[in-house]
């Protein structure tokens, strides 16, 4: 089945249900084989540095797993200013950042104005540099408008492609098929998109596994965003227990396999459960690293989960000793920009 999967970059329900089956106490090593074979084939042994600014932990939204969320008001809230997001950038540039993040919660202080002014002046400042937004659900014309302002690829995980799923994660004002329709809007805007899912967050199925990569199959994002669910202990979901590495690392290869040319972090969560989760992840097909631009003294207020990695190996400021690392696992760090292969704006 992982033959065909390599050879079809694609599978039926029953056979994925099947492989997730198959490869849950270990992984098999054809998929290890397969899926390091296909990023090569692609990519190479690239791995693409994007520099991660939280720009607002301020969220209208009440998502159960997620510490930032609405209700948590243990939260400190924060929200960087036009100048401090563009110092973070200036920050990330002389680093050799040519990618910047913005992420943040559902913040309403955004108004399209703002945004729009902060997107125009990065890509001003740096025309030679990619801008990512991720701030969530917006109208099309909102999309649209910072697309036109110069952004170029926009993050927005499904987080559960299964209906009766997805509403156990997230309070009935939010709906998968609007988060769906977002997703469409954004590549019909004309952006690199990525999509994406947590593992091991409560009450997924393997079922629902295979769905949220049938979703992905479907939607063909450019990147894929996939970590192992983490308990924040001011949420709803505080008592459950997180995902696993080894669950993780079977999402990921599977994801690389049925998206061969996907961009694929090894994101902040994975290594925040296992030191080595993110070499882990290179080698099963990731092929992307966010370190976190942030100001330093905010970083602590952005915790979606607890024992979020902020410093280290995780931070911006040690890009020469993640480089370093990643040239030792084997790997050959890539600082240009790191579009979607064949990209054309
Ligand atoms: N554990 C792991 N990932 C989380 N996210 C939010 N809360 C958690 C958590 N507790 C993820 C969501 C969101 C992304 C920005 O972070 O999938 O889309």
């Amino acid at each position: 089945m992982i033959k065909k999967l390599y050879n079809t970059n694609t599978l039926e329900k029953s056979e994925l249900i099947q492989v997730i089956k198959d490869n849950m106490d270990s992984l098999d090593p054809k998929l290890l084989h397969y899926a390091a074979k296909t990023r090569e084939k692609y990519y190479g042994k690239k791995v693409f540095f994007r520099g991660l600014i939280e720009v607002s932990n301020y969220c209208k939204n009440d998502c159960l797993y997620c510490g930032i969320r609405r209700d948590n008001d243990k939260v400190k809230r924060y929200r960087l200013s036009k100048e401090e997001i563009l110092n973070s950038c200036k920050v990330g540039y002389k680093l050799g950042f040519r990618t910047f993040v913005l992420q943040g919660g559902e913040d309403g202080y955004y108004t399209d104005e703002i945004m729009v002014d902060i997107i125009s002046t990065i890509k001003n400042s740096y025309p030679d540099c990619a801008i990512t937004l991720s701030l969530g659900e917006k109208s099309y014309e909102t999309y649209k408008k910072y697309f036109e302002a110069g952004a170029d690829r926009y993050l927005l995980r499904h987080e559960s492609a299964t209906v009766e799923h997805y509403n156990k994660l997230h309070p009935s004002n939010m709906e998968f098929e609007h988060r769906k329709d977002c997703l469409y809007n954004l590549k019909d805007v004309g952006f690199q998109v990525g999509a994406g899912f947590m593992v091991g967050s409560p009450y997924q199925s393997i079922e629902n596994m295979a769905e949220d990569l049938l979703f992905l199959k479907e939607l063909n994002p450019h990147m894929v965003g996939i970590g192992p669910f983490i308990p924040h202990k001011d949420t709803v979901f505080a008592k459950e227990k997180a995902g696993t590495v080894h669950m993780t690392l079977l999402m990921l290869a599977l994801t690389r396999l049925l998206l061969p040319k996907s961009l694929l972090p090894a994101t902040t969560a994975l290594g925040s459960i296992d030191p080595k989760g993110r070499e882990k992840a290179l080698r099963i097909g990731a092929n992307v690293i966010m370190p976190n631009l942030s100001p330093v003294d905010n970083r602590k207020n952005y915790a979606l989960y607890d024992n979020k990695l902020s410093t280290d190996s995780e931070a911006a400021e040690s890009v020469n000793s993640i480089s370093k690392s990643i040239r030792e696992f084997g790997f050959v760090p890539d600082f240009s920009r790191g579009d979607y292969i064949h990209w054309k704006r």
